[in-house]
């Protein structure tokens, strides 16, 4: 019969372990106590010596202790330096020093600095731009949300008006062009003529410009969901005489920020205004060559729709953030942006080599070999400004990094810089033949676009809406507001991407496989469709509280301060004063 070894028995082991514990911890108990009562012996025995020597102390030697005991009790009397005189600070140095007016719960964040001088008709202008944007954001995520649930429940409804297909392009084309756009353009009505050093030349511009362009997002998108559509081009769903509102609305208000920067009084054109001006005048070309029906055919077509779709992203979207960037950073840093020529470098890089990567939206199509090459070493070339872009910046930052902890705007700046690099990285290693052929036709693509049009754009521009928009009317959102939308944003965009980009690797690879049939890969997928919709319910919570700060920065009410410090009581007395003549 086969001998077995009680020992090797986990039952056994586990009992074994039972016992040993409170042995142990009795033996330990024992060595303390023996330890306390040698060295309790040991100290007796020193006494009884110590006895025996004060017994023995002579007249001197008590003498010499006493003198010692009077010179260490001695102390100060504390006021050597200020003598007796009553303690006044007559020059305000000391302020504030024991009132807590509320419970500190988050870091308290610097101010927005005071506001300079801006035009009130312009103020108003500007803050159309931004509100009508905030709108589209709510409205275009809403949709995104409910497209991001019908990943997990496809059945949720039945309506035509509702279906994915429509439901789809009506999210990107409203955050394309109703959000990010109207953003940028109404952030670029600050920027352009405050670098140019003189008032922009038409207001009136300002707000055809703006009624153009959302009347184009309103009937694009009820066009859209009434199914009336341009085809499969992807962004440019929009029939062509809505997307001409668009344009129309991009040209007007290019030629005021023209107009504005020719009667500069600054001798240099500076470099915000030329990623501007560019992404403005990038964004015309591309619409043209998207809507041109002379090429809308065959394989030219698929050619144009890649153009059109990288130029979308890189030369209007990202050229223009660039530009707002080269402003917004270094105001913010209060410090010139670290290097002029870098900036000029990054400029001319993208426009090199960003022009050249359409193609790599079809890798492996029938679209020439050569063309599909073109297209990834351009994709390879883009590292060049963008390394340029996110080291120019990042050294701007350098020698004011303490500046982040203390200030709720720069946060987004710095994801937004972040993202910058990482984002169109990824872009670069997906153009690669190998890793297309593994991500192509999955959601990785959806997670690089969230990674880069929500983890780039976005940021970028609530920060420079979050500084901004207190400065045009001296009310500063709640902190407290403001830091949960920057961290539901990020970890709901980090949900939203991870998940995806790990399930698409799987999927991808199980196809190249080619064992398995389709509808596992779609199985394989549920759990990471499942931790999109939730990473999008964060980002979707976060654009809430966004527009909620937006609001309690522009609302018209001023709210009621009472004044607490000796400067502000007496400001409020004279003010009073000078209200009521019987005073
Ligand atoms: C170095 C820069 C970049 C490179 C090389 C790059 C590369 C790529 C590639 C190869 C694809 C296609 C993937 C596929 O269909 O297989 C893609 C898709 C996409 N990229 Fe980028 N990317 C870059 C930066 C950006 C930036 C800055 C943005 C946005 C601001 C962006 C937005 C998008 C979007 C929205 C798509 C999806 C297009 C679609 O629906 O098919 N990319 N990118
Ligand atoms: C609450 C936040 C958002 C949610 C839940 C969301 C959800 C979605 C969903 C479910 C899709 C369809 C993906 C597919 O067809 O497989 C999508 C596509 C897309 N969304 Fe969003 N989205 C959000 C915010 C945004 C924002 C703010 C932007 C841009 C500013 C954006 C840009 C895009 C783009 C470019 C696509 C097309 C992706 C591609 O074809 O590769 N999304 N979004």
């Amino acid at each position: 019969m086969e001998t077995k070894n009680i020992f090797s028995e986990s039952g056994i082991i586990i009992t074994l372990l039972l016992i040993a514990i409170p042995i142990i911890v009795a033996s330990i108990l024992v060595i303390i106590k023996a330890y306390a009562a040698i060295n309790q012996f040991i100290k007796r025995k020193r006494l009884n010596e110590f006895n025996e020597y004060v017994k023995g102390l002579t007249p001197a030697e008590i003498e010499k202790l006493e003198q010692r005991k009077r010179e260490l009790e001695f102390v100060l009397s504390n006021n050597e330096l200020s003598g007796e005189a009553t303690p006044i600070d007559s020059k305000g140095l000391i302020d504030h020093i024991s009132d807590v007016e509320s419970l500190r719960f988050i870091e308290q964040k610097k101010k927005s600095l005071p506001r300079p001088y801006i035009e009130p008709k312009l103020t108003k202008l500007i803050l159309w731009y931004l509100g009508c944007a905030t709108f589209w954001l709510l409205f275009g995520t809403t949709v995104g949300e409910y497209l991001g649930i019908k990943f997990v429940a496809p059945d949720v409804d039945h309506f035509s008006w509702l279906s994915f297909g429509r439901l789809r392009p009506v999210h990107t084309n409203a955050v394309f062009w109703g959000w990010a756009s109207l953003a940028m353009i109404g952030l670029a009505y600050y920027v352009i003529p405050r670098v140019s050093n003189v008032p922009i030349a038409s207001i009136k511009t300002g707000y055809r410009s703006l009624v153009l362009i959302n009347a184009s997002v309103i009937l694009g998108s009820i066009c859209l969901m009434a199914g009336i559509n341009n085809g499969g081009g992807e962004y440019r769903e929009y029939i062509w005489p809505v997307m001409a509102l668009f344009g129309i609305g991009v040209i007007i208000s290019l030629r005021n920020f023209f107009k504005t920067i020719a009667k500069r009084t600054t001798k240099e054109i500076y470099v915000s205004n030329w990623y501007i001006i560019s992404a403005m005048m990038f964004l015309l070309v591309i619409a043209v060559v998207a809507y041109w029906p002379s090429w809308q055919t065959g394989l030219g077509e698929t050619i144009v729709q890649g153009y059109y779709m990288h130029q979308g992203v890189g030369m209007w979207f990202m050229l223009f953030n660039l530009g707002l960037m080269y402003y917004f950073l270094p105001q913010q840093l209060n410090k010139p942006i670290y290097s002029y020529s870098l900036g000029i470098l990054a400029f001319w890089a993208q426009i090199l080599f960003y022009t050249l990567i359409g193609t790599h939206h079809f890798i492996f199509s029938a679209i020439p070999w050569w063309l599909q090459t073109v297209a990834i070493v351009g994709s390879a070339g883009m590292i060049i400004p963008v390394v340029a872009g996110t080291t120019n910046f990042l050294m701007t930052f350098k020698g004011s990094w303490h500046k982040l902890s203390g200030s709720y705007t720069l946060p987004f700046y710095l994801i937004g810089i972040i993202f910058y690099f990482t984002g169109s990285l990824q872009g670069t290693a997906e153009a690669f033949r190998f890793t297309n052929l593994v991500w192509h036709f999955t959601d990785f693509t959806v997670a690089h676009s969230h990674l880069t049009m929500y983890g780039i754009i976005c940021f970028m521009l609530w920060g420079f809406i979050y500084t901004l928009v207190p400065r045009l009317t001296g009310k500063e959102p709640p902190q407290i507001t403001v830091g949960a939308h920057f961290w539901l944003a990020l970890i709901g965009l980090l949900f939203y991407t991870f998940p995806l980009m790990y399930g698409s690797t799987l999927r991808g690879l199980m196809w190249m496989e080619g064992t398995k049939s389709f509808i596992e890969s779609v199985e394989l997928m549920a759990p990471y469709w499942l931790w999109r919709a939730i990473g999008g319910s964060l980002m979707w919570l976060s654009h809430i509280l966004f527009a909620y700060n937006f609001y309690v920065m522009v609302k018209r009410k001023e709210e009621i301060i009472i004044p607490t410090s000796p400067i502000e009581i007496l400001k409020a007395k004279q003010e009073l004063n000078t209200q009521s003549p019987t005073h």
